[in-house]
């Protein structure tokens, strides 16, 4: 069992990393819990495979489960949903003291995290991700939010967990799409943070794409250590922390154009990563050798090295319409080679275009 701190003043929180450690959560948060109550927030296909696990370890802890399960998918990640399972909380007669557990994937994590922050005031919050994705990214540094009909992640909170629990054995399950969404963003921390880390996954690509169980849980521990000292240094996004989102800007475009039906979230940042290495490249902030080791790796890990073919246009206009966009300049997320990367607002659109149109073929 390995721990990554989060150290965040009053608001730190360990992220504990290791096989079978699921089985252990009652013991884990009991000490943590104010009182005996727990809101598990879940959906059917992660419950079926870990709900009962779960129940009965927080059951044989002291505590006393209320379960509440969202169907499955994005298009639930709302404000109905919530207010579901506010509903649930309140017929139960949950107090301020009680807690409430994730047990899934983004949208679970995104959206038990949102019902806590807003239940009378702000509740406690344990996050147990499920998928890579959640592993790596999401269940750490405390955004959660819902969508709007018209946008994505629109209505939120920066509401930081109590612990993250992280079970690399639940991986096992995960289907091949989802592992490959999560290691889009594993590789986006090698390329905006870490050239070594990045190094290390070219050589254990193998082992990877194999899922070797200790070589993913030492990928997990350190892309978990490299948010941790991101979210650590800018916990509510002025600064560095938007350098996580590189390919996104791109990547949002493709996923709005498309109804966010076509392509997983960490497909359209991998497309979206290849775009700014181009962009990059064209401005002398990268080799065509370090490009080339990006588009290299993307692919051995069946991450899409290319954009659809939609108008490069409505591309462009698109991610004119994004949120990131400040006082209507396109802020882009760019690598500075491999390790490094850097916000640039000062690039004209006719470069913008041609990387676009260089990732189309
Ligand atoms: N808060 C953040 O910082 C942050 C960061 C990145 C993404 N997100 C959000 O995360 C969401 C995407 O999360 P996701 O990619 O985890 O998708 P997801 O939560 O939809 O999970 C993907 C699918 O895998 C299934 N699943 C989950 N765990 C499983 C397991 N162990 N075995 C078998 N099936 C399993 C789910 O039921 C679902 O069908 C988006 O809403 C996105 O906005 C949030």
């Amino acid at each position: 069992m390995r721990t990554v701190r989060v150290n965040l003043g009053q608001r730190s929180y360990s992220v504990i990393i290791g096989n079978g450690v699921y089985l252990r959560l009652g013991e884990l948060v009991a000490d943590r819990a104010r009182s005996h109550r727990v809101l598990l927030v879940s959906n059917p296909t992660v419950f079926a495979l870990y709900g009962d696990g779960v129940v009965n370890s927080l059951q044989e802890a002291g505590l006393k489960v209320v379960t509440g399960l969202v169907p499955d998918g994005e298009e639930y990640k709302t404000l109905e949903q919530a207010q579901k399972l506010i509903d649930l909380a309140v017929e139960n007669r949950f107090d301020r003291h009680a807690m409430v557990v994730a047990l899934g994937g983004g949208v679970i994590g995104d959206l038990a995290g949102f019902v806590a922050a807003i239940y009378q005031r702000g509740i406690d919050f344990v996050q147990l991700p499920t998928t890579l994705l959640a592993h790596v990214d999401s269940s750490i540094g405390g955004k959660v939010a819902v969508n709007h009909p018209r946008a994505k992640n629109m209505i939120g909170a920066f509401y930081q967990p109590k612990i993250v629990i992280i079970d690399p054995a639940v991986l096992a399950t995960l289907p091949p799409r989802e592992f490959k969404n999560g290691m889009a963003e594993v590789v986006k921390y090698g390329i905006i943070l870490d050239e070594g880390f990045f190094t290390w996954l070219e050589e254990e690509l193998e082992p990877i794409i194999q899922r070797e169980e200790t070589i993913i849980a030492e990928a997990i521990y350190h892309s978990c250590s490299l948010k941790a000292r991101v979210v650590e240094e800018d916990e509510t996004e002025q600064g560095k922390r938007a350098l996580l989102n590189l390919g996104h800007t791109f990547g949002h475009a493709v996923e709005t154009l498309t109804g966010y039906q076509q392509y997983r979230h960490g497909e359209a940042v991998a497309m979206g990563i290849i775009t700014a290495c181009y962009l990059a490249e064209s401005q002398g902030m990268m080799n065509t050798g370090e490009a080339q080791r990006v588009r290299e790796l993307q692919q051995a890990l069946g991450l899409p090295i290319q954009l659809p073919r939609l108008q490069p246009e409505l591309i462009m206009q698109t991610m004119h319409q994004d949120k990131k966009m400040l006082a209507g300049r396109l802020r882009l997320v760019l690598p500075q080679g491999i390790g490094r990367a850097v916000i640039r607002d000062d690039i004209d659109d006719g470069a913008v275009l041609a990387a676009i149109n260089r990732a189309m073929v």
